[in-house]
């Protein structure tokens, strides 16, 4: 065997094992691109992410809710941070991956492309969207590669926080005046199938899937996690009196899950291909936070060089 192929065989024995690979380790170089790729990418959408709800800070309606989403958002600006500081350790600096997202090379979640309407939005994106994070999540804090695993361990405890916010909201609406709980139902409408999309592509059409799996990034697939969505979501609408807008939801007791109706894939293709409601506004939003936070960034830089030049003047 050629010493690369050795080298193959180890490294697949450690992830057998369950053992995680740390970014001084050998790895294919595939195995590297693919964490660049996606931890990166789910970097990008916690940033993100924070633009839809950051839009209704100012109009909370109350002082508690106010802080509740500040937090929530200041959360996910923090995500963003850990799953950056984990890609750079593969090799990528922070200004190539923000380039990537400009350019518009790096993707990010699809959901982050629609607009949020009303308040009750602020509910539907809690309960479903950091919902259906939470089980992509969960099953990220195994994952093979240390830091990205890690930082999933964390995130994770704080993503159930936000889905108890946003349910809440949806509880106080929902059990409030005609007017409150048709809000929460007309966003619950609009947020249902975007974020039944957020698991990807059906398996047959999932192109990353089968490497994902070898190497323990992925251990269930997309449609597991969806169902597995399904199942938790449709209880947690019924207590809240609440209909998920999917004629075709019936339980099906011979397989024990919520059979569901055909997601949209061309909507699908179209959001993820940039052409959603509010792919452009994003960027733009996402860009002239970059330009205008540049005197940030030189003077960070011009103060770190000033410390290590009198630290090295003392020396
Ligand atoms: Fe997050
Ligand atoms: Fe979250």
């Amino acid at each position: 065997m050629s010493p690369e192929i050795n080298l193959e065989k180890a490294f697949q024995d450690r992830i057998d094992k369950g053992e995680k690979i740390e970014p001084k380790d050998w790895m294919p170089e595939k195995y590297r691109k693919t964490h660049i790729r996606q931890i990166s990418q789910h970097a990008h959408s916690e940033v993100v992410g924070m633009l839809p709800e950051g839009n209704w800070i100012t109009r909370a309606p109350s002082l508690k809710r106010k802080c509740a989403l500040l937090a929530k958002v200041q959360d996910e600006a923090g995500h963003g941070l850990y799953l950056y500081s984990a890609a750079e350790t593969l090799g990528i600096s922070r200004d190539e991956m923000i380039e990537q997202l400009h350019s518009g090379k790096a993707k990010y979640s699809s959901i982050f492309n629609y607009p949020t309407l009303s308040w009750a939005d602020m509910g539907a994106i809690g309960w479903l969207v950091d919902g259906a994070a939470i089980i992509n999540q969960v099953m990220l804090t195994r994952t093979s590669f240390g830091p990205y695993a890690r930082a999933m361990v964390r995130i994770c405890k704080e993503e159930s926080f936000h889905q108890r916010q946003g349910y809440e909201i949806m509880m106080v609406l929902a059990s409030g005046t005609p007017e409150q709980k048709e809000m929460a139902q007309d966003a619950l409408n609009r947020f249902w199938w975007p974020s039944m999309m957020m698991f990807g592509p059906r398996d047959e059409e999932s192109t990353n899937s089968e490497l994902s799996m070898k190497w323990k990034i992925k251990r269930k697939s997309n449609d597991e996690l969806r169902q597995q969505f399904v199942d938790n979501s449709v209880p947690q609408a019924e207590y809240l009196g609440l209909t998920i807008p999917d004629p075709d939801l019936k339980w099906n007791e011979e397989r024990g899950h919520y059979d569901f109706g055909d997601i949209d894939w061309n909507e699908f293709w179209q959001v993820v291909k940039g052409d959603g409601p509010c792919n452009k506004e994003r960027m733009e939003a996402r860009q002239n936070a970059w330009d205008n936070g540049k005197w940030v960034r030189d003077a960070a830089m011009a103060y770190a060089e000033k410390q290590s030049k009198s630290k090295s003047i003392a020396v």
